[in-house]
């Protein structure tokens, strides 16, 4: 039995049902060549296969390992960008306390990230709070060439050998990298690293159920089987039936696509809850990086509400109309905060007194969504019953598959990043890479 359930009804006054079931056919076919591995970019669709192919060794190695890693470390880095970091830490935020950093001897390293930027100040910080407890860290990148983790890297490796020694600090550092190619993967060889590999066939941003996404949320203390399982589950409801009433991988496929060629070019995920902020970053990086090419796509943005609301909330309410919603919706909360009574009222909220947050926050959400419509923005709606790992693990499948599955109806591969290639040439170039010496003198006379 599968938890997440999508809802379209509140689009329909945008697009007509009959326009939406005219993608039957095309899903049909793309479905296909997605499990006989036929269509675009067919040498990357490994990830398909994860939830069912995940060996008892290494989920045991990972467990194992996570378990010597939590003992002696109150901080774990995770070394990382793009997909080698954003599926972890959308599953650990979402999981975590939302003060884990804070919370007095907790029983979890506090995971923290390194590599998905390069600014000197932040890796200044992260030093100095380094200096001052036990950590250890993963170093994560399929080609091992990427030069924000490689930067970061050196930086942490040259920092651990200094404060344990060469020989625990080897102890201390796990390499997730592919399985022949790259330096990472000859450095973790020549130093005798813990190594985890990322399959050929599993691109970055597809990569969250393989070690690149599970060791960090083990380590981090939570349950990588449940997660799995979750996404196993509605892989087996997905291949069941491709029929748009009844899969909603299809549903929310067909309806972004017709939405985006009504005009809806601009697709916003929207949650009421704080913990769900690095799932949007995860899925817009997904859908970012598998649509956006060949001068089409949807354009992925996240909002969080209701705190948006009093910033983003007046453009999708009356700026340019050619947005969508999609609606993350948290059936039931953890735990239960009620507003209190109060003698004096003189805020004016004893209307609600008794009530549990999450029921104004429903309200919040429902108010919000109608105005929204009313202002021409169609909305989507995805429903959750809590945020846990096995519901966390059908909604990483979920969108996994119905990205897929919307690059090929938007004639794209939705499994290369061509476009990033652009600005790392450039970079090179600037910084004097050698091998780049014709664009460095090419991109000189440019900027003079
Ligand atoms: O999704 C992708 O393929 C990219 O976002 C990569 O994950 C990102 O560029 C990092 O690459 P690598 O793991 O090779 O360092």
């Amino acid at each position: 039995m599968t938890h997440l359930k999508f809802d379209y009804k509140n689009a329909l006054s945008f697009v007509s049902e009959a326009s939406i079931n005219a993608y039957q056919p095309q899903i049909n076919k793309h479905f296909e060549s997605l499990f006989n591995k036929t269509g675009k970019g067919n040498d990357f669709l490994g990830w398909i296969d994860l939830p069912d192919n995940a060996s008892e060794e290494m989920l045991q190695k990972l467990e194992k390992l996570a378990v010597a890693l939590r003992q002696k470390s109150e901080i774990f880095v995770v070394i990382g960008i793009g997909g080698s970091y954003l599926g972890a830490r959308a599953i650990v935020d979402a999981l975590n306390h939302h003060f884990s950093q804070l919370k007095q001897n907790g029983d979890s390293p506090v995971v923290i990230y390194a590599g998905q930027n390069i600014s000197e100040d932040y890796l200044h910080d992260l030093l100095e709070i380094l200096d001052q407890k036990d950590y250890s860290m993963s170093v994560i990148s399929k080609s091992g060439t990427t030069t924000e983790p490689a930067v970061a890297f050196r930086i942490l490796k040259n920092h651990i050998e200094q404060k344990y020694g060469v020989a625990e600090a080897r102890k201390r550092i796990v390499a997730i990298t592919d399985k022949e190619k790259g330096a990472l993967k000859q450095l973790a060889d020549e130093e005798g690293y813990e190594t985890f590999i990322v399959p050929d066939d599993v691109g970055g941003r597809y990569s969250v159920l393989t070690p690149v996404g599970l060791l960090p949320i083990a380590v981090a203390g939570y349950n990588i089987r449940t997660l799995l399982k979750g996404a196993k589950q509605i892989k087996s409801q997905i291949e069941s039936d491709y029929s748009i009433s009844k899969n909603p991988v299809s549903a929310y496929a067909a309806v972004r696509n017709e939405l985006y060629k009504s005009g809806k070019t601009t697709e916003i995920m929207v949650n009421y809850e704080p913990r769900l902020y690095y799932f949007t970053e995860w899925w817009k990086q997904l859908y970012g990086e598998s649509e956006g090419k060949e001068n089409k796509g949807v354009f992925p943005a996240g909002v969080g509400f209701t705190t948006d609301l009093h910033s983003m909330g007046q453009y999708i309410q009356d700026g340019l109309r050619n947005i969508f919603e999609t609606v993350i919706s948290v059936e039931k909360p953890d735990h239960q905060v009620k507003v209190p009574s109060e003698a004096k009222n003189l805020d004016k909220l004893n209307y609600i007194a008794g009530m549990p947050i999450h029921e104004v926050n429903r309200q919040a959400e429902l108010g919000t969504t109608l105005a929204h419509i009313d202002g021409g923005v169609p909305n989507l709606r995805i429903t959750i019953p809590k945020v846990n790992e096995e519901v966390l693990g059908e909604m990483v499948y979920f969108f996994e598959m119905a990205c897929a599955l919307s690059g090929y109806i938007l004639d794209v591969n939705p499994f290369d990043q061509p476009g990033v290639e652009a600005y790392k040439k450039n970079m090179f170039a600037l910084l004097g890479k050698p091998g780049f010496e014709k664009e460095t003198e090419e991109i000189r006379k440019r900027i003079k």
